[in-house]
């Protein structure tokens, strides 16, 4: 184990077999230890906090996992207008975000014009945006980023094509790989991830995914736990164990992509106390607290369990704010653009 850390340390560079190892690993404790000084020195102290805002729960897939699935006949829709959307942005800005993400589920009635339209309406704000609306044709994609938008989040979930498949169905895998090469080479910075614990997922295909991110590479990558959700097919799954593991996920990913930005995510938190905290001293510096309107917020769960359901924006701008100091860490006040923190330095 500390051979291999040393090595990961110095080169960025594992083979299949020594990730597998990794994430084995029964004590992780020097792995998280290894993540956070590279942390430091690759991406620093700041924390760049994302504005979240879920403007809307329609999608037209069906992902086993996911709550908002079209086939979920209990979950009540909302969409948020345009202006809605806007506005809420422009409260974020008051707030001092520097950074908004708009996300909802694959809504066909935010055609490409609505789109550029938001996106268009939010650059004027002066902040880094970020998409995360899922596939899309590559023409869509260039018309959004032409409107101004900067990165986008699109998790591969799991390079394991057949369990994707299954999961997800009626989507390709093909497609969804297609879609982050059309990202990046449309310039925008790109996020993915994977969703960790799902049914039938093995450690091995964990570590494909590790290599995937860097085969690409992305410029960001959220590692998720899974949450079963009562209202899909997966409710009977079990979620013990999944913090654990997305955490040294999370970590090895730090290692092998040293200055990327890697969110400490919601789910890490709804899975543990302070799961945020922990992430974001083994390997993360982002956080992206929800500010979208109280009365929305329950409805776009994702997963049971969602932290801050019932709290407001400037809330958990405080609250995230606080937290981050009580481990001796500051929010940036910096949009947090891939490299930036060494090109500074
Ligand atoms: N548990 C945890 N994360 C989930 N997501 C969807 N459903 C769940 C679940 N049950 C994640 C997916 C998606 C992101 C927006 O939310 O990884 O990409
Ligand atoms: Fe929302 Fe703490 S982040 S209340």
């Amino acid at each position: 184990m500390d051979i291999l850390l040393q090595q990961a340390v110095h080169t960025h560079h594992l083979s299949h077999e020594e990730i597998v190892s990794l994430l084995t690993a029964p004590a992780p404790a020097a792995l998280f230890t290894a993540a956070d000084e590279a942390r430091k020195q690759f991406v620093g102290d700041g924390v760049y906090l994302r504005a979240l805002i879920e403007f809307s729960n329609y999608c037209k897939n069906n992902c086993l996992y996911c709550g908002i699935r079209a086939g979920n006949k209990h979950a009540k829709r909302y969409r948020l207008t345009p202006d809605e959307i806007v506005q809420t942005a422009q409260k974020a800005v008051g707030y001092g975000y520097k950074t908004i993400v708009l996300q909802s589920g694959e809504d066909g009635w935010f055609d490409t014009d609505k789109m550029c339209d938001i996106i268009r309406q939010i650059k004027k704000l002066d902040v880094a945006l970020t998409l995360s609306i899922g596939e899309k044709s590559r023409e869509e994609y260039a018309a959004y980023r032409a409107a101004g938008a900067d990165r986008y989040l699109l998790r591969i979930e799991t390079t394991d094509k057949t369990l994707y498949e299954k999961l997800d169905p009626g989507m390709s895998w093909e497609n969804r790989v297609r879609c982050l090469h059309d990202l990046k080479t449309l310039g925008y910075e790109v996020g993915s991830g994977s969703l960790v614990g799902l049914p039938g997922q093995t450690v091995e295909s964990l570590a494909d995914d590790l290599l995937f991110f860097q085969k690409i590479p992305v410029d960001m990558a959220g590692i998720g736990p899974f949450i079963p959700h009562p209202q899909t097919p997966l409710a009977n799954e079990k979620s013990d164990g999944h913090f654990e593991l997305a955490l040294k996920m999370m970590a090895v990913m730090r290692l092998l992509l040293p200055d990327i930005n890697i969110p400490a995510t919601t789910a890490m938190e709804s899975l543990h106390p302070n799961g945020r905290l922990v992430a974001l001293q083994a390997g993360a510096n982002v956080v992206m607290p929800n500010v979208t309107d109280t009365q929305f917020r329950p409805l776009y769960e994702l997963y049971p369990g969602k932290i801050c359901v019932g709290d407001s924006a400037d809330k958990c701008r405080g609250c995230v704010e606080e937290k981050i100091k009580s481990i001796g860490r500051f929010v940036s006040s910096k949009k947090g653009f891939h490299g930036d923190f060494l090109a500074e330095k």
